[in-house]
């Protein structure tokens, strides 16, 4: 369960509030809540807009446990698994998950994950997840300003969503999941939703880019594909884009 919440009206970014907070002692299961993020930020150096009133924009702070700490990458995806719960149980909705975290309905983005880990000499001194939901249409960026389709969760459910109830929705199944962290059902569920399997996909890794079929999850969390040649191979950092036919 959480521990303490923090929230305010607008700020930079949530990940850094909930980095600044780990810096002056933010117990574990912590979370920091927004409602508008001026300098909010995505993976790999991209902004991340938050709208007031049209989105879910919060942090959570983690303190792992030595049996966490064996599985650091797998938070991202633990927040992947809740965010689809969450949006089942409270919106009905069907959603998948495109590896290694961002989470889909009806193929495009609703949700995007960013988990950073915090260090102090050489130690780990806590996770830091962000999760960023489009609740309402107008949380959706101009296309032209998108690497990949997006969408709100009330422009699939077709109707008006209660953000707060799908944050708690999301929040008690992240702490559901926590404790299943790395377990086979971890494991199977994600792989179970991994959006495009068995479809064609290029990957856009930091040094190149890899063509293959999604065949599905590794024990460590990689993207396992089958390549064009028949070759078994192991993604751990990119993104994942379906192939033009
Ligand atoms: C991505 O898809 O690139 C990840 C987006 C993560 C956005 C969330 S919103 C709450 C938290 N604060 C941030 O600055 N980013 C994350």
């Amino acid at each position: 369960p959480l521990s303490e919440v923090r929230f305010s009206a607008e700020t930079g970014s949530t990940n850094d509030d909930a980095g600044r907070w780990l810096e002056t002692g933010a117990p574990d299961a912590a979370v920091v809540v927004t409602d508008c993020q001026i300098a909010g930020r995505g993976r790999l150096d991209r902004r991340w807009i938050t709208r007031p009133g049209a989105a879910l924009a919060f942090s959570l702070i983690f303190h792992p446990t030595p049996a966490e700490m064996e599985h650091l990458a797998l938070f991202s995806p633990l927040a992947g698994l809740a965010v689809s719960d969450g949006l089942k149980a409270g919106c009905g909705l069907k959603a998948e998950i495109k590896w290694p975290n961002d989470v889909l309905l009806q193929r495009r983005k609703v949700c995007g994950i960013l988990a950073e880990t915090s260090w102090q000499a050489g130690r780990l001194t806590g996770v830091v997840l962000g999760i960023g939901v489009n609740v309402a249409p107008s949380a959706v960026p101009p296309a032209d300003r998108l690497l990949f389709p997006a969408i709100s969760v009330e422009e699939a459910a077709g109707h008006p969503v209660e953000r707060w109830i799908l944050l708690s929705e999301i929040l008690a199944s992240l702490f559901a999941w926590r404790k299943k962290l790395a377990s086979p059902e971890f494991f199977q569920s994600w792989e179970s939703r991994l959006a495009f399997k068995g479809e064609d996909v290029l990957v856009q890794m930091p040094d190149g880019q890899l063509e293959g079929k999604v065949m599905g999850i590794d024990p460590q969390g990689g993207l396992v594909l089958r390549t064009p040649a028949g070759k078994q191979e192991v993604i751990t950092v990119g993104d994942v884009h379906l192939r033009p036919a």
